[in-house]
């Protein structure tokens, strides 16, 4: 499932996640060093925060509660944030763009 990461100087970087992992645990392995996933993605921290560009936005499931409220939390929330804990990387997802906050502390 190939998933590019923007980052917030509008770099570029590529990553190949696993259908079935979660794009948190994508982008740890490939070092994207703004999802810093403190609490190892049971959605309690909002570390993992991210902006999904649209279109792509809508082909994901919604939110749920606790990921709603754990965006409340975040750092400059916007209606394309998730917590990319909580997105589980498939096939329909391949090409996915994500953008990243400047910081996440
Ligand atoms: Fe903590 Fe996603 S890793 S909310």
């Amino acid at each position: 499932v190939a998933v590019t990461f923007v980052g917030a100087d509008g770099s570029a970087r590529q990553c190949s996640g696993t259908a079935g992992e979660s794009l948190m645990r994508a982008a740890v392995r490939t070092g994207i060093r703004e999802i810093l996933a403190e609490c190892g993605g049971i959605a309690a921290c909002a570390t993992c925060h991210c902006y999904v560009e649209p279109p792509w936005d809508q082909r994901l499931d919604p939110r749920s509660d606790v990921e709603e409220a754990m965006l409340e939390a975040a750092l400059e929330p916007t209606e394309f944030s998730r917590l990319s804990c909580q997105i589980t990387l498939s096939p329909a997802l391949d090409g996915l763009v994500v953008r990243l906050p400047a910081d996440q502390i």
